[in-house]
């Protein structure tokens, strides 16, 4: 097996984690690795995709990796951060960011999610009518800072722009019938909603998230248009400029099949430029909420060898990693598929011959493997298989089967002369947290 350079940078990642103990047959069997130079690396490219003369705010979509430790890298390096729940608005306020920063998207959102978003001026985007109702209720009763008149919070509706959807259905959220915004082509909608902005001269944004991984560009940038339309609309029906800002959501797909970043955010934007120019006109502002883009390909996971077998002439390494760091490969492995890489103890790429072999995760039930018949150099108990592209929805996405606790995750640098430094991003889980978590 060759060694690409990102692969050069994983191996001796990989060597230095080894000797520092951090994967460790017993002691750290499982371990995650976020490369911190690299977010910086794509932090930056993101923002050279847009041009300054538009305003933008990129926020990072926390679901993707909400480790306050990460959110803060990510606030040091100028992005905002996007939000689903309490507890995701919790760790981005724990990470630092100002409310304004702050971008509030769910489809389920209490009075009391709303209120406590409107109190901070945490921007949010209504899912629904019933939700702008809630709003309205919300202003009305409310001192200062949610004053009905001039409210802290940037407003805006989610709409879904119905596009259709991409090549995972679980991602796509831009179908006919997708759960999430005001479905803009049912009847009566469109004419509900500028009535809608009409009423509410606060309503100042609007926001579209086509879908994620297995969406294409083209069809991304078609429904980002129709919101862009959207807001012409909203401003010339009444009379005034009302929608200063467009959300365009994250959803840039990600290349799991080598080392190269393909697409890049410059793609999206020329595809943005081609079917939404308005978009870069200056008339409007922009927040993004990207997520597995900016993430995933700057992890890894580490996981140990514990047994190999061979059953029914299948060669079977029993690895630490399962559907518990890698439940959407475990449960869905057409859609998620990842690369593994195989080295020894040292974690020094193995070199065999690739022999097919089951990759099987500790969980117990059958189909928790991480690939089946997987052309790998034949792995030994002691050897350490990696995860590649783990940095976005893995190890920050848990599925607690079995109990298995929550492995650490180590944040990396490497200096010019190649040395490496680790800072804990999370500590492992241990058996009273596990305890503690099952209710004792
Ligand atoms: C509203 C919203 N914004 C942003 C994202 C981030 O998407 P991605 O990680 O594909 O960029 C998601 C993902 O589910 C989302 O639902």
């Amino acid at each position: 097996m060759t060694n690409s350079p990102a692969g050069e940078r994983r191996e001796r990642i990989l060597r230095a984690a080894v000797r520092d103990r951090l994967v460790d047959p017993d002691s750290a069997a499982l371990a995650a690795f976020v490369d911190l130079d690299g977010v910086a690396a794509s932090v930056a490219a993101l923002h050279r995709a847009f041009p300054e003369s538009v305003n933008v705010l990129h926020t990072f979509a926390a679901k993707a990796n909400c480790l306050v430790p990460v959110l803060a890298e990510l606030r040091s390096l100028g992005m905002g951060c996007e939000v689903a729940s309490p507890g995701e608005l919790a760790q981005a306020l724990a990470a630092g960011f100002a409310p304004e920063q702050i971008v509030y998207d769910s489809p389920a959102k209490t009075r009391s999610d709303l209120r406590q978003a409107l109190e901070l001026g945490v921007a949010v985007n209504a899912d629904n009518f019933q939700e702008l109702a809630r709003i309205d209720e919300i202003l009305a009763e409310a001192p200062a800072a949610t004053s009905e008149s001039a409210p802290a919070s940037r407003l805006g509706v989610r709409l879904n722009p119905q596009v259709g959807g991409g090549g995972i259905a679980e991602m796509s959220t831009a179908t006919a019938t997708s759960k999430f915004g005001i479905a803009l082509e049912d009847d009566g909608n469109r004419q509900r909603l500028l009535a809608a902005y009409r009423d509410r001269p606060w309503l100042t944004w609007v926001h579209a998230h086509v879908g994620s991984q297995g969406c294409p560009l083209e069809l991304i940038a078609q429904g980002i248009a129709k919101a862009v339309a959207f807001a012409d609309e909203v401003n010339s029906t009444c009379g005034r400029r009302q929608v200063i800002g467009i959300d365009i959501g994250g959803g840039l797909p990600v290349n799991f099949a080598d080392d190269e970043t393909t697409p890049g955010f410059d793609d999206y934007v020329t595809a943005l430029r081609t079917h939404a120019p308005a978009l870069f006109t200056g008339e409007y502002r922009i927040v993004t909420e990207f997520g597995r883009s900016l993430l995933a390909k700057n992890g890894f996971t580490a996981a140990c060898v514990e047994y190999t077998k061979v059953s029914g002439g299948r060669p079977i390494a029993i690895t630490h990693a399962g559907a518990q760091v890698a439940t959407r490969t475990v449960f869905m492995p057409t859609a998620w598929p990842l690369r593994l890489t195989a080295h020894g103890p040292d974690g020094i790429l193995k070199r065999g011959e690739p022999v097919p072999q089951d990759i099987a995760g500790p969980c117990c039930f059958a189909g928790d493997l991480l690939a089946e018949a997987r052309p790998l150099p034949l792995l030994a108990p002691g050897d350490i298989v990696a995860l590649l592209d783990t940095g976005a929805y893995y190890s920050s996405t848990p599925f607690h089967y079995n109990s298995l606790p929550d492995p650490a995750v180590h944040g990396v640098r490497v200096d010019p002369d190649g040395h490496v430094r680790f800072r804990p991003l999370r500590q492992a889980e241990t058996l009273a947290d596990v305890l503690a978590r099952t209710g004792h």
